[in-house]
């Protein structure tokens, strides 16, 4: 939990991109049923933290920058003894005042009948259309009713702009506190890892990786995985999101791990890829090795100026020449590249933004054009390798293989810091751990 002065300067921030003429509406996603009466946890919708930190459902944040009064509004579920007896404490509309910087703060039921007023008179709604049907709704029934009152100088808003246009682009740029809370998920994110490669010997199961690497996640504070911890041995390890999780781990399996620790509502992405027995075969060595090269130079490309085109572009090279010399694909590098066959065993981009989301937001071009890397920036560095264990067409030792090694890099005014690097990635180093006795 950030100091409240933290989130009042990003809203100052995010009403000064949208002028005074403009309003947000920014709203917690609905509470999900998961079975028969029982709800999936809830987590607040990371625009809705960005700006106030408040982790409550049924939240609604209307900025208004233009106002004089009542700039800063929040919706909220009101105190009830009763409730809080089963579901915890509320702020209520006092805590929203009090501890969450709100001018005025008002019960969540009551958003329907004042939101018309609330964005009357502004040129620009800034609101997500598409993501909640009822809330999406309410905003049309607001805009419609506003229609109708023009001549009595009620006017709508007369466009309504996305959150990427201005909120996505302050979320982006990370600043140091958001940087710490990076910092510390990915330190966490490295003990997991590594405590995994220990416990992950021949006959262990996925299932328990996955139990030591979410233990680990709350045992050291983090809420726990910040999207759903991949465990693949053996031919899994070549399924992108297998977290199913299941299988016993065999001698011979690499081991492919993907997960990430959430810490104060970010959330670290760390993949490494292992030899459960300790010792990489000659052809899981190879391509280990190619991998691991490519992940390495990558990382090196990425500072201030650089593009995450330019990162993938490189990998795509250096991954494509290294098929053509596994003998994964035959023919001349540029044909490969051009008719885009290293697809087959490379399918993913190399990096995404990396925040509150595991996909975190912010545009990726700009005009058309790739988007320079700039400090503050956090992206990960993930090329992989799948070879599929149907695939006839290639040498039969490399069948079932997946690699893929992942790390989270923060662009720095020089160059790069990568907030990974306590997380063991090399090969000998992999396999000492591995190794082991736990
Ligand atoms: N763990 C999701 C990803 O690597 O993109
Ligand atoms: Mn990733
Ligand atoms: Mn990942």
């Amino acid at each position: 939990m950030f100091d409240p002065a933290v989130f009042a300067a990003r809203r100052d921030a995010y009403m000064q991109a949208i002028g005074p003429a403009g309003v947000a509406v920014v709203r917690s996603l609905p509470e999900r049923l998961r079975n028969g009466d029982a709800m999936h946890p809830f987590r607040q919708h990371s625009d809705v933290l960005y700006l106030t930190g408040f982790v409550e459902p049924d939240t609604t944040l209307i900025l208004r920058p233009g106002a004089e009064t009542e700039r800063v509004v929040m919706f909220v579920r009101p105190r009830d003894p009763e409730l809080e007896v089963w579901d915890g404490k509320r702020a209520g509309l006092e805590g929203a005042k009090e501890r969450y910087g709100a001018d005025a703060a008002y019960p969540a039921v009551e958003l329907g009948g004042k939101l018309a007023e609330l964005i009357a008179n502004t040129e620009e709604l800034h609101y997500a259309v598409g993501l909640d049907d009822a809330m999406d709704a309410m905003v049309m029934h607001a805009i419609a009713r506003l229609r109708k009152l023009e001549k009595k100088g009620r006017r709508p808003p007369r466009a309504i702009v996305d959150p990427r246009a201005h909120l996505h682009e302050l979320r982006l740029k990370k600043r140091p506190e958001e940087l710490h809370a990076l910092r510390k998920a990915a330190a966490i994110t490295a003990e997991a890892h590594t405590a995994a490669m220990r416990l992950g010997k021949p006959g262990a199961f996925e299932h328990e990786l996955e139990a030591v690497i979410n233990y680990t996640f709350r045992k050291a504070g983090g809420s726990g995985p910040g999207y759903a911890t991949i465990v693949g041995a053996g031919e899994n390890a070549t399924i992108l999101h297998y977290i199913e999780n299941r299988c016993a781990i065999a001698d011979g399996d690499l081991v492919l791990v993907d997960a990430g620790c959430e810490y104060d509502h970010y959330t670290a992405d760390i993949t490494r890829t292992w030899p459960a027995n300790g010792r990489f075969s000659a052809p899981q060595k190879k391509v280990y090795d190619l991998v691991l090269a490519t992940q390495k130079s990558a990382v090196a490309l990425a500072k201030p100026g650089a593009t995450i085109d330019e990162l993938h572009q490189h990998c795509v090279r250096a991954l494509t020449e290294g098929m053509l010399s596994l003998g994964l694909l035959t023919g001349s590098l540029e044909d490969r590249i051009t008719d885009l066959s290293y697809k087959k065993f490379f399918m993913h981009g190399t990096s995404h933004w990396l925040g509150l989301d595991v996909h975190d937001v912010g545009a990726y071009t700009v005009g058309g054009k790739a988007r320079p890397l700039e400090p503050g920036m956090v992206l990960t560095v993930e090329p992989g390798l799948y070879i599929a264990a149907d695939a006839t067409d290639v040498p039969p030792e490399y069948r079932g293989i997946g690699v893929r090694i992942e790390d989270d890099v923060a662009i720095t005014a020089d160059g790069n810091e990568v907030l990974t690097a306590a997380c063991p990635k090399e090969l000998e180093e992999l396999e000492a751990i591995c190794r082991a006795q736990v």
